[in-house]
């Protein structure tokens, strides 16, 4: 009876050791993939942009390949922060002077139920006039939302009606590069010069690159 005991003792121990060496493998594993991609210093943000312009064209990030896209996500009725991005944008872009032709700067709603197509008309006129603003279907901005990795949480008011809710939301200017592939940053309070001379330092780097 005592070697009945004896090998099952040892069968739980063999199968608790290949558990464990099994568990111990595929997390190395992913470790390994995590590590390779953060190795390769491209970090996962963005993804092909499918939306609505203020004009009611379809905005398709693909037609914009060999271009640099200055992606911002904001709303309208933003009282201080959305105008403040928006602005340096436009500053920058002037600043780049002939350099800015390859940029589209676009402004990508996260508020589709306020922000509509007319609306977003009127809104984008205030900033530089290459601006396009984009919308789209609930479905569609919460999408780009998370492709973007952008923080988006409703500020609820006492009245539950109130149209003139709040959005907290964050604050990034993406530039994406000729390839659609993240570059690089900004903040909204990123000085327009800075902005400025970074994007022309990239601009002229991606030229050399092509050049030799
Ligand atoms: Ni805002």
């Amino acid at each position: 009876m005592k070697w009945v005991i004896r090998s099952i003792f040892f069968g739980v121990v063999i199968a608790i050791i290949v558990m464990v060496y099994a568990l111990y493998q595929t997390k190395t594993s992913t470790c390994a993939v995590v590590k390779e991609g953060s190795e390769s210093g491209v970090p996962l943000i963005g993804g092909p942009i499918k939306l609505t312009t203020h004009e009611g064209k379809t905005f398709n990030s693909d037609e914009y390949k060999g271009q640099y896209l200055l992606v911002y996500f904001g709303f309208a009725f933003c009282p201080d922060i959305c105008p403040t991005a928006l602005s340096n944008i436009t500053e920058a872009l002037n600043l780049l002077g002939g350099d800015s032709r390859n940029i589209q700067p676009v402004f990508i709603t996260i508020d589709p139920e306020r922000d509509s197509i007319e609306s977003l008309k009127a809104y984008v006129k205030n900033f530089h006039p290459k601006t396009l603003g984009l919308t789209g279907s609930q479905e569609d901005i919460d999408k780009h939302i998370k492709m973007f990795k952008v923080y988006v949480s409703k500020l609820e008011s006492q009245d539950k009606d109130d149209k003139n809710y709040l959005l907290d939301h964050s604050s990034i200017v993406y530039l994406m590069g000729r390839d659609g592939v993240f570059l690089k940053a900004f903040s909204h309070e990123t000085e327009p010069q800075a902005m400025a001379s970074k994007i022309s330092e990239i601009i002229s780097k991606d030229r050399r690159k092509v050049s030799t």
